[in-house]
């Protein structure tokens, strides 16, 4: 598909699951910020040492920390992509608007509670990123991927303290974006709940 799709949605929502389907099945390119910045957390690079502190307290890294990852990223792109966890900030955005016409927006909507639970149980692959859940998702071995066969981890910021500091963050940081989009015609709302299957359909339908 030669969109350009940016996913919002709390921490939790299914955009990280979302967005490996969208690329597994619908030939999307994925740039998730999270797995780029935890990437460079886990190499120890000056951009890793600078976001680590951030992304541990559940709060944003500097807008001029992710715009300058991303500026840089999305350079190379080619034919549609999907942008997982960017933008997070009006400020985001507004760099976004700059460079490129979007062609939507999709929010995915979900319950707090529920949030909480996925997000504790997650556990996901430091090697190809890919997601799991303890109940909802288990790989077919336990603690091994099934995609690629590294061990999968918990990550550091899925305790119940930390999701909870993040969900306030997304509250006043980035829920503004849901308006923004909006204004601009581009939002597309898919409820967040359910069959992980049944919201992708939700979500191919809606593009
Ligand atoms: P990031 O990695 O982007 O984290 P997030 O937005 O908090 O989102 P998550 O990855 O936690 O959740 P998700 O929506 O992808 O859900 P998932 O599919 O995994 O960012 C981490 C940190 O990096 C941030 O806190 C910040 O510090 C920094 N950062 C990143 N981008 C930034 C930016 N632009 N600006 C500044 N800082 C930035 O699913 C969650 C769980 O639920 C999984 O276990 C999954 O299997 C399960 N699940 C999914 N769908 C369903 C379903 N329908 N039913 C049941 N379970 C489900």
């Amino acid at each position: 598909m030669d969109k350009k799709i940016v996913l919002l949605g709390p921490p939790g929502s299914g955009k990280g699951t979302q967005a490996e389907m969208m690329e597994d099945e619908l030939g999307f390119v994925r740039l998730s910020t999270g797995d780029l910045l935890r990437e460079a957390v886990r190499n120890q690079t000056e951009l890793g040492k600078q976001a680590k502190v951030f992304m541990d307290s559940g709060g944003l890294v500097p807008n001029e920390l992710v715009i300058g990852l991303m500026k840089e990223k999305i350079d190379g792109l080619k034919g549609g992509f999907i942008l997982d966890g960017f933008p997070r900030t009006v400020q985001q955005a507004e760099f976004l608007d700059d460079i490129m016409e979007l062609d939507a927006a999709v929010n995915l909507d979900v319950d707090d509670d529920e949030l909480v639970s996925r997000l504790t149980k997650r556990r996901s692959c430091p090697q190809c990123n890919a997601v799991y859940h303890l109940l909802y998702k288990p790989p077919q071995k336990e603690g091994v991927c099934d995609k690629c066969s590294s061990a999968l981890y918990q990550r550091s910021d899925d305790t119940e303290e930390t999701v909870r500091q993040r969900l306030k963050v997304y509250r006043d940081n980035t829920f503004p974006l849901i308006e923004y989009y909006r204004k601009k015609g581009k939002l597309v709302d898919i409820e967040g709940e359910g069959d992980i299957r049944d919201i992708f359909q939700r979500i191919k339908s809606s593009l």
